[in-house]
Formats: structure tokens, C-alpha cells, sequence
């Protein structure tokens, strides 16, 4: 199962039919893509409760589920565009009932997550005053605003490509560029498919505003087909209101309101005539229900009548028996993640679970199958898996793949230990103990392409500039920054400067004809021909000069680019029919470094190992392409330390045995040994 399909296949899209349509620089239909393989990467697994409904997940029906893929959540690391369309060759057109996104903003940040050492205060020492490692630069939302429509626009025809008939799509956005989206959606979905445009007050105040605050995201909420699901939702009303509206009490206390037994209209049949000498004729009106039932609820002493001599009788509305108030189109009730929060994982932009609660809720049934093509954090994976739902993910950062699959873990293995507690005490009921059944205990994480150059890009990119004290230009979509009154072009470091990317260098300074700045290129290696290149350009040119700096070879600049990898003393040996993984030491090099960066002049000191490590995962029978994993140990609060030595059922002799260690950068290590 580790590729899905070894050949490349053309995916043909759906062209867009609604109107009206934006139009931008550059605006292509996206009728085809190609589709590349998966490879699986890693697979978590819990042994399923031992017995009870949706133990295992046989409380779901798989049969829709592509044949080639395991049953089970999948989360992809990898560009969206290609996972979409990898999605669509492999079996899952028209599947999909819910798709929840929530892309970057195109707001001019950069987000970063604040990265810091496991442990309590005090208790692991090191040679500083703090823990923290600074910031890690997840992703980067500049954009040029055409790029930004072309990449929603092209997700979003993929999306719909994905949709079930019946299925939904919340797209989540903010102010900034809600109504280009909307008019985009409109085009893909067509106008009469938009079913609301939800508010959330996401905050109460912001400080940076010299006008009104912007307190609130959109939710641009379409259905694919006429008839979505959806499960209208109550909230209870406030304590205000029940005063107010039900300010009636039985003898017992119970509290009720009093709402008119009649209503408009005129009738011939029952409904139309007198009951106890009231005849709702004489104001236009009809009984709500037959003088039979007005007979049947006064003798259980429903009906209501006024003090007042001449009052009309009014039905009782009991308070115990209302669902509350329904859920409308602006939300002021949902916290967003504050530093407190149980739920935080410290990733930058982390919804909270109770916002997806509602729109999973409303929107899918248990068994469903939920995308959401930018976890982030996997906010809406968390809660699909505690709704009971399938769920596909998928992102391009890989901390957004390692933050999600360590939260799936922590959910999984909690709803497992739920059931076995209800399962102990006699009476296993899924629902009761945890929720909806769970529809799986394991996912597989995938990589379509490989992403991880695109991710050391944002934070070399970042690094560069910091080391070459360029000043970012949050608002170019082509230049990275300034430095002393030269524009700054980072080359990524996935090739050397070649003539290409001088090429697209003239080209765009040509757009700027009043651009008089030189022009600095850094990049890793230049190839030979590019020198010669700039050297034929700069010949009799008064402005506009360029200038290189590779840092491959550069004196004052290059060390920025030395990697040291993370390393671990780690031995696996048999006890009798034990399996022992001690992890006597682990270090990151790159950690030291930022923390020397962070602290100033000293040198950092990290006394205890488990500092460093956000999580230890282990496969007894590793095959050398998938990690299986048999053991994972994730600790849930931040000042908890993992384990470090771990005792397992020993695997058959002759396996190979493999150890992951993440750090909290996020840096991963696998060691292999025989056993
Ligand atoms: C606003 S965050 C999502 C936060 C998420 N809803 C949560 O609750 O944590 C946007 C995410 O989109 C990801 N992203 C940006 N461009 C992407 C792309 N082309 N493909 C996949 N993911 C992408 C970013 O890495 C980031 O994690």
C-alpha cells in the first residue's frame, strides 16, 4: 500500500458555470492537472477496544473507501494542488460530504510558531535564563494579489471536484479578501449554492486599528447540489431571556411561556370554529391545533388562561421541552485559542475545536467523510475524529503534519481508553462513553512530492535575510527586502542561480521603469554561465546593477547554511520476551545554535536530553519504507518529559527495529537496528 498508483495520470476538471465572474492578471481555467503518486510514510495504529460498537471502526460503512488505501484517517504532507488532484485519480471524485478550508489570509504575514523546550521551569536546567527557541516561521502569506486568486481559484476547482452531490464547503476567510472569494465561489458553485455567509466574532478588541476594529472572520458556507445535509443546531438561550420569555412557573417550579393558540387565516374545517365560546374567526385567525386537542391539552393543564375575564386561552411552551435558541449566521459564542487554552498547540492561526464543532456537526453525519486541504494545527481532523467522521488532511508545512498527527494520537488513544472504561464497567456504548463511535483508530500520514525544500525555503529565506541584515518587503511579490538602498532577491535554494532566474529578473525590472536601485541576488551556488550573464548585463549600465552573493562559497556570509543533523545515543536490546529501546542521549545542534542565538554570549548547556524531544514513536518491524508505529510517545502538557527507555512486546527475531525522535523544531530522526 505505499504507492497508491505508480504512474502519473491526468485528472480532467470540471469547468466553472456560475456567473457573475472577477477577473484578474493572469486568470487561467484549470481544466487539467496531473496527479502524482503517494508514498505512505508513516502509520499509527491503535489495537481497537476489545469489543462494542465502533471498536475498530465497524461502526462505519468503508465501502465507498478506495480499495487501494487503508481504512483509517490519511493525512498528506504535500502541496494542495497536488494532493487534490491525487485525491481525484484515486478514487475520491464526488465522495467527499464536507470540506472545511481555512488558507492563509493573504494578510502580508509570515506565521510563526513559538517554539519552545519541553519541561517546567526549573526542573531541566539549562545554562540560560530561558527556554524559548524563538520563532519558527511556518508559512508565508505574501502574495501578489492575482497569484492569490489563481492559487484559491485553482483549490477551489479541484475542491468541487471532490464534493459528494449532497455534500458542503466553509470556506473561512477574513475582510481582507472575503468578497474576491465570495465573487470566486459564486463562479464555481454558482450563487443559488450559497447558503450562508456566517460572521465569527473572533475577538472582542484589537489594539493596531486606527479605524474600526476588525473583530470577525467570514465563513462563505456553499453546498455542491441542491439538497445538502444539514442538521439545524440550538443553542441554549441566555438566562436574560428565560427570565424574560419564560417567566412563568408551575406549582413544581417547572417554567414556562405563553404563546397565542392561534394563527392567522381563516378555515372551514375544526380548526376554524369556537372553542369555549372564542371563536378565532372574529380576528381572521385559526386554531394552531383541533378544539379536540385544546380539549385534551386543558386537561392536562396546558393551555394558559389569563386572569383577565375577557383573555384568549394561549398554549404553554414548557422550557424543558424547547431546544433552544437556533443557530443563525453570526456567532459571538465561540472563544477563539487563547494562551490558556487546553486545546493550544502553538500553532500560529489554530481555530478553536468548538467553531468546527458546529459546522461538522451541522453539515455531515457520523460515518461522513471530512476534508480539510489546510490543517495547520488538524483542528478539523481533531474533531471529525470526535464526531465520529472519516477525514482526510493535508498541508504543505511539515510542522502542520507533525502538530496534526500528534493531536490525532492524543484524541485517538483517549477515545480508545474511554470505550475500555465504559467497557469495564459493563455497559459499552460507544455513543455514551465518547461521544459518536469512532470511525477509526489509526491514520496514515503521506507525501505527495517532496515539500520539505519548500518549507526550508520560508525559514532560509527568513535566516538569510536576518544574517544579511535585509530589511523584508512584506508588500513585493518579487523582491524579498531592501539592503542599503539595494533590492534583495533570495534565490530558492533548490538550485543555483541560473541564467532562468536572471532572465525573470530583467523581465520584472522592465515593469519598473523608474526603478533606479541596484540589485543583490543571494542564492546557495551561482551555475558558471549566470556570472557571465550578469557580468554581460552590469557592463556600461548606469543603474540597476546587480550584485551576487553565493552562500555556498561566501567568507563573511556562508555559515548560515551549515546544517548539523540532530543525533541519539539509542540501544535496542531483548529481555526474554521484551523488546528494550533506552534512548540514553539526543542532540540538536540547531537547537544549541538557536538558543546561543537567543540567549547572547554564553553557550547553552541542556543538561537533560528530553528537553529537546517533542515525541519518541517506535516500529518493532520496520520494512523500510513506512513507519508502523507500534509505540508513540507524545506527552500531552508541555512541561511533561517523554520517557526515554520503553519496554515492548519483542517482534519476531531477525526484525529490524526503528526509532523516530522528533524535536521541538520539529527535525526528525530515524534509527534503525536489528533485533
Ligand atoms: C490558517 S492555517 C490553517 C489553520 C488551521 N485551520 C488550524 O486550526 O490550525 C493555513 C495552513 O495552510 C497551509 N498551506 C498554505 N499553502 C498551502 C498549500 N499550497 N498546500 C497545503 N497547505 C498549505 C499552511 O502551511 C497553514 O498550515
Amino acid at each position: 500500500m505505499t504507492d497508491t498508483s505508480k504512474k502519473t495520470r491526468d485528472v480532467t476538471i470540471a469547468k466553472a458555470k456560475g456567473r457573475p465572474m472577477l477577473t484578474w492578471v493572469g486568470k487561467r481555467p484549470l481544466s487539467r492537472v496531473t496527479a502524482y503518486p503517494a508514498q505512505a510514510i508513516e502509520r499509527f495504529e491503535l489495537p481497537s477496544p476489545a469489543s462494542g460498537r465502533g471498536a475498530g471502526g465497524e461502526g462505519c460503512d468503508w465501502s465507498d473507501w478506495p480499495k487501494n488505501l487503508p481504512h483509517g484517517g490519511l493525512l498528506y504532507h504535500g502541496d494542495n494542488k497536488d494532493v487534490l488532484a491525487h485525491l481525484l485519480a484515486n478514487g475520491f471524485r464526488g465522495k467527499v460530504k464536507l470540506i472545511y478550508i481555512d488558507p492563509p489570509f493573504d494578510s502580508g504575514a509570515d506565521y510563526v510558531r513559538k517554539v519552545q523546550l519541553r519541561g517546567a521551569k526549573g526542573t531541566v536546567k539549562i545554562d540560560g535564563e530561558d527556554y524559548t527557541l524563538g520563532e519558527q516561521v511556518q508559512y508565508g502569506d505574501i502574495w501578489a494579489n492575482d497569484n492569490y486568486l489563481q492559487f484559491m481559484y485553482e483549490r477551489l476547482l479541484l475542491l468541487k471536484s471532490l464534493l459528494a452531490e449532497e455534500g458542503s464547503i466553509y470556506l473561512h476567510c477574513d475582510w481582507n479578501r472575503s468578497h474576491y472569494l465570495r465573487l470566486i465561489m459564486d463562479e464555481i458553485f454558482s450563487p443559488d449554492k450559497c447558503r450562508n455567509e456566517i460572521i465569527w466574532k473572533r475577538t472582542s478588541a484589537r489594539s493596531d486599528s486606527n479605524f474600526f476594529n476588525h473583530i470577525h472572520d467570514t465563513l462563505l458556507f456553499y453546498s455542491n447540489g441542491d439538497n445538502p445535509c444539514f442538521n439545524e443546531l440550538y443553542t441554549p438561550y441566555e438566562q436574560e431571556y428565560i427570565d424574560r420569555y419564560f417567566s412563568y412557573k408551575e406549582s413544581d417550579g417547572r417554567r414556562y411561556a405563553t404563546i397565542d393558540a392561534t394563527q392567522a387565516g381563516l378555515r372551514n374545517g375544526p380548526s376554524g370554529t369556537s372553542w369555549k365560546g372564542f371563536n378565532p374567526a372574529s380576528k381572521g385567525n385559526h386554531w394552531k391545533v383541533t378544539p379536540d386537542e385544546l380539549d385534551r391539552l386543558d386537561g392536562l393543564g396546558k393551555i394558559y388562561w389569563p386572569e383577565k375575564e375577557d383573555g384568549w386561552p394561549r398554549l404553554k411552551q414548557y422550557l424543558d421541552e424547547t431546544k433552544g435558541r437556533a443557530i443563525q449566521t453570526i456567532w459571538s459564542d465561540l472563544k477563539a485559542v487563547n494562551s490558556q487554552a487546553e486545546e493550544r498547540t502553538d500553532y500560529p492561526t489554530q481555530k478553536p475545536e468548538a467553531l468546527l464543532e458546529r459546522v461538522i456537526s451541522a453539515s455531515t453525519k457520523p460515518g461522513d467523510v471530512v476534508l480539510d486541504a489546510f490543517v495547520g494545527s488538524g483542528t478539523a481532523m481533531t474533531v471529525a475524529q470526535r464526531l465520529g467522521r472519516r477525514w482526510i488532511g493535508c498541508d504543505i508545512n511539515k510542522g502542520a503534519i507533525q502538530t496534526t498527527a500528534k493531536r490525532l494520537q492524543g484524541v485517538m488513544q483517549e477515545q480508545r481508553e474511554a470505550l475500555e472504561a465504559k467497557g469495564k464497567q459493563g455497559k459499552l456504548v460507544a455513543e455514551e462513553a465518547a461521544g459518536p463511535a469512532p470511525c477509526q483508530f489509526g491514520f496514515s500520514t503521506w507525501r505527495v512530492n517532496d515539500y520539505d525544500l519548500q518549507i526550508q525555503h520560508n525559514e532560509a529565506v527568513e535566516l538569510a535575510c536576518q544574517h544579511l541584515g535585509v530589511t523584508r518587503t512584506r508588500t513585493d511579490a518579487f523582491f524579498d527586502g531592501t539592503q542599503g538602498g539595494r533590492l534583495v532577491k533570495i534565490v530558492p535554494f533548490n538550485h543555483p542561480l541560473t541564467p532562468l532566474d536572471l532572465e525573470a529578473l530583467r523581465a520584472e525590472l522592465k515593469t519598473r521603469p523608474d526603478e533606479e536601485r541596484d540589485v543583490l541576488m543571494v542564492s546557495l551556488g551561482i551555475q558558471q554561465d549566470a556570472r557571465q550573464w550578469v557580468e554581460d548585463y552590469n557592463r556600461n549600465r548606469p543603474v540597476n546593477k546587480l550584485h551576487l552573493i553565493e552562500l555556498r562559497t561566501d567568507r563573511k556570509y556562508g555559515g548560515i547554511i551549515r546544517h548539523e543533523p540532530l543525533t541519539a545515543d539509542v540501544s535496542v536490546s531483548r529481555e526474554g520476551d521484551k523488546l528494550v529501546v533506552d534512548i540514553r542521549d539526543v542532540v540538536s545542534p540547531t537547537i544549541i545554535q538557536r538558543l546561543n542565538l537567543e540567549q547572547g554570549v554564553f553557550r547553552a548547556q541542556i543538561a537533560d536530553w528530553r528537553a529537546v524531544v517533542d515525541c519518541v514513536l517506535i516500529d518493532t518491524r520496520h520494512d523500510g519504507r513506512v513507519f508502523n508505529v507500534a509505540l508513540s510517545d507524545v506527552p500531552e502538557r508541555k512541561q511533561d518529559l517523554v520517557q526515554g527507555r520503553y519496554e515492548l512486546p519483542a517482534p519476531p527475531t531477525g526484525s529490524t527495529v526503528a526509532v523516530k525522535i522528533i524535536d521541538m523544531l520539529g527535525e526528525e530522526l530515524i534509527i534503525q537496528a536489528p533485533c
